[in-house]
């Protein structure tokens, strides 16, 4: 399949996706992105919704589809019945398709698939789903594997895991930003542990995994595991913020119950470096990206 062939993202709208398509576009590579909403329909936006019967065709330019959208939301994950069927049945079975079709596919998963016991967890590391959400995806893996393996086109599959992304819009960066120009303080958690990557750098990162074509497992991180209180001060630290308007606080301390709570979030990322060059984001680079 020529390289010049067009991408498809499934879930334009999402924060991954909508950063991806950027990059593609950037890049100059042809790209239609898909939607479940009828009034966001055009010449480059496909109609795709993973509970419709509707079968989703490929246009005939297209070689390479990014499998981005899922059912998110840790606590719709955990109480609607229908999320665990999107994520573990609807998905999958959406990824056969495309692989039937001939195209090459990348679906997106996450960090949380190894629990978070485990520091930076390589690429073939066993899983260890630890809340709803992770369950799901960990089970999609398994499930997009037998259908690669049963179609023969395990070539043409990877599965990229990603650590949390931010952009300036995330929860709670637009609070703090309004309290600091404000002259106020800001209470960050220091025991919230996590390994952010910037949504601008995510969509590079995935923009190169699909010129590469590289098949198997694939991983995206942050280069540190840090709290909170260190996100906070590297943002300071670019916006000349004194150091007095960040008061660190703790969930534990506000009564504040966060449903998944790891100790490790970066992911190993040994084999994507020698298969693609990407290497992991610094926190610096997150927050200069993030105010960029
Ligand atoms: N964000 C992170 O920090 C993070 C970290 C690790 C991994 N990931 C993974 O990265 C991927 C994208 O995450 P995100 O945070 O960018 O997602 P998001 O912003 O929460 O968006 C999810 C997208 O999925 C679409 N969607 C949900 N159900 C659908 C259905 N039944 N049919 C078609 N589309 C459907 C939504 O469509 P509507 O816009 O129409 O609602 C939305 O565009 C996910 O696979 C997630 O597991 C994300």
């Amino acid at each position: 399949m020529a390289d010049t062939k067009a991408y498809i993202v499934v879930g334009a709208d999402s924060l991954v996706g909508g950063n991806l398509l950027k990059a593609l576009a950037r890049r100059g590579l042809p790209a239609y992105g898909t939607t479940r909403r009828r009034d966001r329909l055009g010449p480059e936006r496909l109609f795709l919704d993973f509970e419709s019967a509707e079968p989703f065709s490929a246009p005939a330019d297209a070689g390479y589809a990014f499998v981005v959208a899922a059912a998110t939301n840790y606590d719709r994950c955990e109480k609607d019945p229908l999320a665990r069927v999107i994520n573990e049945e609807l998905t999958p079975r959406m990824i056969a398709s495309l692989l039937r079709q001939g195209l090459f596919v990348t679906f997106i998963s996450t960090n949380s698939v190894f629990g978070g016991e485990r520091a930076w967890p390589h690429e073939d590391a066993p899983h260890d789903p630890q809340i709803p959400y992770a369950a799901q995806k960990s089970r999609a893996e398994a499930v997009v594997h037998a259908y690669a393996r049963e179609l023969g086109t395990e070539d043409r599959l990877n599965i990229v895991r990603l650590t949390k992304i931010l952009d300036a819009s995330t929860s709670p960066l637009p609070a703090w930003f309004a309290a600091w120009e404000r002259g106020e303080a800001v209470e960050p958690f220091s025991d919230l542990i996590f390994a952010p990557m910037s949504a601008t750098f995510v969509g590079e990162a995935l923009a190169t995994v699909g010129e590469k074509r590289v098949a198997g497992h694939l991983h995206l991180s942050g280069a540190e595991n840090v709290s909170y209180v260190d996100l906070a001060q590297a943002f300071a630290r670019r916006k000349n913020v004194p150091a007095d308007l960040i008061r660190p606080s703790s969930a534990t301390a506000k009564g504040i119950h966060i449903a998944f709570k790891p100790r490790f979030s970066g992911l190993g990322m040994p084999s994507t470096t020698a298969l693609t060059g990407l290497r992991p984001q610094s926190l610096d680079e997150v927050a200069a990206d993030i105010i960029r």
